[in-house]
């Protein structure tokens, strides 16, 4: 099969080798999933450039979490799926062989991932797509739609109809929450670098969207657009973003500590927590049945994950430039 990896040692995206490997057969209890689709995350960036959680990439890993396509075999005592089923990936995978109490591992690192004709999953770490979606939507969900539900409607309190949600960005995550966000009748903020993605957001149904270059004091444009201030807050910009999160919260709202676009250092105070009975919450994707209670919210709402751009499986390298640039909006794409 076709492959691409991240050599040990790599320290960027020109360090992606494109390699032949033999086609994997499946164990007992798992199904080979012939992948037509792939979609990047901002981690994958870290991954190809060796600083994710701050190691150095040591053997030769397929990169990517996500994906999407069909079952092409199943190995012997796999009963949830047949061949030619619709399936993808979750992104927390329990490899068979683990301790019963261990962390289940990530595709994409340390396990190889989705950048490959075949990838093998355990029948338990795969689920049926939506109705509707293409491979490339479908191949959107597993990290960024998960975590986006799960910090809506998993992390404390549920997202409610009239509820006031603050999105930073036009990331995958972002949008995602945006979109899920919007079907639950809640009225969304949500901030950009760009006037172009700013029109695209309001088309979307985002009540008040703020350029964060022009206005850096975005909270108090957030505090005067709601009046109260956001019941939740989607927080990707880690320490560059979060004091500001904190202020943008309504009394009783959360904020979901999700990412580090914007820097990860800092000492921000979480004391302003307090006087609003406010809560902060750390998301890490989400399990099988989150994928799944998303998968039928997105059928029955006819959502459709929002793809900037897809590449062909031999211009990975320029799908990691595109989305390293920043000049895409939603999801950066690798198909067939
Ligand atoms: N904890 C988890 O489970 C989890 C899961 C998924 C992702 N993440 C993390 O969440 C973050 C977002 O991931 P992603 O894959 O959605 O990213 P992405 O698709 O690469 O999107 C990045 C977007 O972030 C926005 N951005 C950059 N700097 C910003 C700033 N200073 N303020 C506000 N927005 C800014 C930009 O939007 P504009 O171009 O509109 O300015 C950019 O397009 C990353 O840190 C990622 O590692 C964590």
């Amino acid at each position: 099969m076709r492959a691409w990896v991240v050599p040990p040692g790599a320290k960027g995206v020109d360090d992606l080798q494109r390699i032949e490997r033999p086609d994997p057969q499946p164990g007992p209890g798992q199904v080979v999933v012939r992948v037509r689709a792939r979609s990047l995350n901002y981690r994958d960036q870290l991954v190809a450039s060796g600083t994710y959680f701050g190691a150095p990439n040591t053997r030769e890993l397929i990169p990517l979490s996500d994906g999407a396509g069909d079952v092409a075999a199943v190995g012997p005592g796999v009963s949830r799926f047949r061949v030619g089923d619709r399936v993808a990936g979750c992104f927390f995978q329990r490899p068979r062989d683990a301790a019963p109490d261990a962390p289940p591992l990530a595709l994409g690192s340390p396990l190889d991932g989705t950048l490959a004709d075949y990838v093998v999953l355990n029948d338990d770490g795969v689920v049926a797509v939506p109705e509707g979606l293409s491979y490339e939507e479908a191949a959107c969900l597993p990290c960024a739609g998960v975590t986006a539900w799960h910090a809506l409607f998993r992390a404390g309190r549920p997202v409610r109809p009239g509820d006031n949600v603050l999105v930073l960005g036009t990331g995958g995550v972002s949008i995602f929450a945006l979109q899920f966000a919007r079907a639950a009748g809640a009225r969304v903020v949500a901030t950009s670098s760009s006037d172009e993605k700013i029109a695209r957001l309001r088309g979307m149904g985002v009540s008040d969207a703020i350029n964060y270059k022009r206005t850096p004091e975005w909270e108090k444009e957030v505090l005067r657009a709601t009046g109260r201030g956001v019941d939740c807050v989607v927080e990707v910009g880690g320490g560059g973003t979060f004091a500001r999160s904190l202020q943008s919260l309504a009394r009783g709202g959360k904020v979901c500590l999700i990412g580090f676009v914007a820097g990860r250092g800092g000492d921000t105070s979480p004391y302003p927590l307090m006087g609003k009975a406010g809560s902060l919450h750390g998301i890490f994707v989400g399990d099988r049945e989150m994928f799944e209670e998303m998968n039928r919210a997105i059928a029955v709402n006819g959502l459709k994950p929002v793809v900037d751009r897809v590449f062909g499986f031999e211009e990975a390298k320029q799908a990691f430039a595109l989305h390293a640039s920043g000049r895409f909006f939603g999801k950066v794409v690798i198909g067939a």
